[in-house]
């Protein structure tokens, strides 16, 4: 069937016009002014925007961490995006010790089977360089999979060494494969959390103490400087103050193909927030800082020097000692409340898959810190460019997939926990308002949520495969 919006103002990262859009056979097949296709079904998009849907190149979904496991899968992970506006995400195939890559991939995939809603890909994230991984990373590229993430730290969890990672960064610059990182210094972060917990310094806020700004810093230099080496396109995800940034910075004024992430919950709070008495909700890593990196981190969206939002999407319930009733049904995993009494038990990390594109209209374009178009570039152009998927994804152009969203500027909304999709207890912007949301989501031309109605079918969504040698932004 085809389908025909009519009367919207279409928002790319380039441009804003007003234009109708014919979606036909999962793609967008025409944009102009006055079409018209016998049998279509019309849609009413006067006074909306048409936006690309948004691409989250950052997401735990059932990731095993913390002995526990993250509380989204690939059927309410997905549905929590649909209703952000969010039509595509990468999530991580995060590789066990002693197993091969093909085996992490083919885990990772299965868990999307049946229960995937929108599209996906995985990045390989590498956590035990063996001869053997290093001669398998090329077979990854059959597979679709043209990025691996590696881990500076968590030590004897997922952190390599500087070695390590300078091996599979010249394999990934040979391959034309993109390195994404977590930049933190493991030593030093383990040294200080065992030195915290045996002096008893065991409260929530011990948890940012623990994850200084500079261990950031220097691990984010440390891997600029092993880009500038190798050659190898370098992303840096989840960034969160000035200085680390400033790292970034230097590379990218060298010429080096760095580019760098932010997400929304480091635009949004500080480091007091671990003290509250539900601080355990803003407990991951890196740590939040300060309000004037929030500010800091603002600007630099605006101004081009980090190139994405992504969100480290990897919730936990608050309190996994009681079910959590979603879709009908009883949920119960043990949560943040592993760590009560000891920060360093807390699982680390939170939701947000979600909130990005609602936080970051709200309060991003809505008071002018971001345009549209560069809303529309750092949630969903950037992310496809840099990851293999453009033009067939992140933006709105004929012959792309028909990943569209209809935002209402002017509808509103009050964040809860109580009524969004996520399969968590709490949400962190919870009682925060909203200006401008998702009226329809359509993935490849598919109706997935109409207002609060959601149509989405399990199995529908579908595995991307991605192309090598992508640009650097
Ligand atoms: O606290 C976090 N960020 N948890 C997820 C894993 C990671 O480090 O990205
Ligand atoms: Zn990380
Ligand atoms: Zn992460």
């Amino acid at each position: 069937m085809s389908i025909l919006i009519k009367g919207g103002t279409i928002i790319t990262a380039a441009d804003t016009y007003a234009a109708d859009v014919l979606i036909e056979n999962e793609k967008i097949s025409q944009i102009g002014t006055d079409l018209a296709r016998e049998g279509a079904q019309v849609v009413d998009a006067g006074g909306k925007l048409l936006l690309p849907g948004g691409i989250d190149v950052h997401t735990h979904l059932s990731l095993p961490f913390f002995s526990t496991i993250s509380s989204d899968d690939f059927y309410t992970g997905h549905k929590a995006a649909a209703f952000g506006g969010t039509t595509s995400h990468i999530d991580f195939a995060t590789q066990r010790k002693g197993e091969t890559l093909k085996i992490a991939l083919d885990r990772w995939l299965k868990k999307a089977e049946g229960k995937a809603v929108i599209d996906h890909a995985v990045h390989m994230s590498i956590t035990d360089l063996r001869p053997d991984i290093l001669d398998e990373i090329p077979s990854m590229l059959d597979a679709g999979v043209t990025s691996i993430k590696l881990f500076m730290s968590y030590v004897n969890v997922y952190m390599l060494d500087d070695g390590d990672i300078f091996k599979i960064m010249e394999k990934a610059a040979e391959l034309g494969m993109v390195v994404l990182m977590h930049a933190e210094n493991g030593y030093v972060i383990d040294s200080l959390i065992k030195q915290n917990v045996a002096a008893g310094n065991l409260a929530t806020e011990f948890h940012a103490k623990s994850h200084p700004a500079w261990a950031e810093t220097e691990a984010t230099l440390r891997a600029v400087a092993l880009a500038g080496i190798t050659g190898a396109s370098l992303y840096v995800v989840h960034m969160t103050c000035e200085e680390v940034v400033d790292q970034l910075r230097y590379g990218r004024e060298r010429g080096l193909p760095v580019m760098g992430e932010t997400c929304p919950q480091y635009l949004f709070f500080t480091e007091d927030e671990l003290r509250r008495p539900d601080g355990a909700k803003w407990v991951f890593s890196p740590p939040l800082r300060t309000k004037k990196d929030n500010d800091y981190l603002w600007r630099a969206l605006a101004e081009g020097h980090l190139q994405s939002v992504g969100t480290d999407h990897c919730p936990f319930l608050f309190d996994g000692t009681k079910p959590l009733m979603y879709e009908g049904e009883p949920y119960q995993m043990p949560g943040k409340e592993m760590g009560a009494g000891d920060f360093s038990k807390i699982p680390n990390g939170t939701h947000g898959i979600e909130d990005r594109m609602l936080m970051l209209w709200s309060y991003g374009v809505r008071q002018g810190r971001l345009s549209p178009n560069r809303f529309v570039e750092v949630t969903a152009t950037n992310p496809a460019k840099i990851f293999g998927m453009y033009p067939k994804k992140g933006t709105i152009a004929a012959g792309s997939d028909a990943d569209i969203v209809i935002w209402d500027p002017e509808a509103t909304k009050t964040v809860s926990w109580k009524t969004h999709h996520s399969r968590t207890d709490f949400n962190i912007y919870e009682g925060t308002e909203l200006v401008g949301l998702p009226e329809k989501v359509y993935v490849r031309g598919t109706l997935l949520v109409d207002g609060e109605e959601w149509y989405g079918k399990p199995g529908s969504g579908r595995y991307l495969h991605r192309t090598p040698f992508a640009p650097i932004i």
